[in-house]
């Protein structure tokens, strides 16, 4: 019986296809990064993008079948990023997704690629788990991920979820699938874009997130004082791009040798992780809620994962990361993603006929009713 959903993301610059079962559970996924190919540009060239996941979408989809042991006749159903995105970019993806449901008859879903990220963490593989899709793979106070330790807690509604990647940074108390608010927001740069801009002004390449992450570690504190912005506040919005401009005036007063480049990067990484951390902690504790969800690419720094886990010990939250290679975009999100809305009755069961929308600008918070 046709019971798999498969899982396309085209949204920026990873090619992302994946297969869960009915109950969201991952059998499995395969992902090409366009990392390489945009460094020489220094960050994401839309059209290029879009050329490639053109290249990439066929061979990955016979790939994640075959490591599956599945063929197309197993297809319930087609799911793809709509949104937001590169515009381009998620035309590819979506085409690509909706031509084979027609093709097979199938019904084709639209999913929010952020509403995929902030569900990512409770993603479990068929074979690690028997229970539905609400189950944490890996839920951990410590830092990094905890393995596959089925005593560890579960998350559980309401919870929320901190959203950091490279376009985005939320704050978003989630009630149920699809029942969103959001708490805070950033007002101009997303964290993981002050990551990439100020690791471009350092020459570190692209993306820059995890290099300068990679730096940071061999910095010393104290040797430059930035900015924490925000961090009093008083609400659970963000700024970041008085961070970046901070990093580029130390960079015109003088010369910086290497161990200097790494203090300073240092010092970035801590502004950056400390408002952060002290800003989820807080949504969390106002919220009301016991479980804090990490989503999206900056939820891969060890920094701020360990800024999470000792302010989560004293306010007795369980943070939730999904596990290292599922916080980048990816496909498994998306077939994940639909599973759970499709079990809560948010999906279309109608076979579509090859039309479809894509929402390069799309609010969460306009998901539920979206779809
Ligand atoms: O979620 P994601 O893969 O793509 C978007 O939807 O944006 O996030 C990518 C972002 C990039 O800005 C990248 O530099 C950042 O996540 N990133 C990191 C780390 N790993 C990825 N930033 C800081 N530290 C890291 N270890
Ligand atoms: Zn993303």
């Amino acid at each position: 019986m046709a019971h798999l959903i498969l899982g396309i993301e085209s949204s920026c610059d990873e090619t992302g296809v994946a297969l869960c079962d009915g109950e969201g559970r991952l059998l499995a996924h395969a992902l090409h990064t366009q990392a390489a190919m945009h460094e020489e540009y220094g960050g994401v060239v839309p059209e290029l993008a879009s050329r490639d996941h053109i290249r990439r979408l066929v061979p990955l989809t016979e790939q994640v079948l075959g490591k599956a042991g599945a063929t197309r006749q197993d297809l319930l159903a087609v799911a793809y990023t709509a949104g937001p995105g590169l515009a381009g970019a998620l035309l590819v993806g979506a085409s690509f997704a909706c031509a084979l449901a027609a093709a097979l008859r199938l019904p084709a879903w639209p999913i929010h690629h952020l509403e995929a990220h902030l569900l990512s963490p409770l993603l479990a593989t068929a074979s690690e788990s028997g229970r539905t899709g609400f189950v944490a793979l890996r839920a951990s106070n410590e830092l990094g991920c905890a393995g596959k330790d089925r005593s560890l807690p579960r998350t559980e509604f309401p919870f929320v979820a901190l959203l950091v990647s490279g376009g985005h940074t939320q704050l978003i108390r989630v009630a149920g699938i699809g029942r969103y608010e959001l708490l805070g927001e950033t007002v101009d740069d997303a964290a993981g874009e002050a990551f990439d801009k100020t690791a471009k002004l350092l020459d570190l390449g692209y993306p820059g997130g995890p290099a300068l992450a990679a730096l940071a570690e061999r910095g010393r504190p104290g040797v430059f004082a930035l900015p924490r912005p925000m961090l009093r506040s008083g609400d659970f919005d963000f700024s970041f791009s008085g961070l970046k401009t901070a990093v580029l005036t130390q960079l015109r007063r003088q010369p910086l040798d290497e161990q200097a480049r790494a203090d300073l990067a240092y010092e970035f990484q801590e502004a950056v992780t400390e408002v952060l951390a002290a800003k989820a902690l807080a949504a969390a504790r106002t919220a009301g809620v016991r479980d804090l969800v990490v989503a999206g690419g900056v939820g891969a720094n060890r920094r701020l994962r360990a800024r999470l886990a000792e302010g989560a010990m004293h306010q007795k939250l369980r943070v939730h990361h999904p596990p290292l290679e599922l916080c980048t975009d990816n496909g498994a999100m998306i077939a994940h993603a639909a599973a759970l809305r499709r079990q809560a009755g948010l999906l279309a069961v109608t076979t579509g006929d090859g039309a479809f929308d894509i929402r390069p600008r799309w609010s969460l918070t306009e998901v539920a009713s979206a779809q």
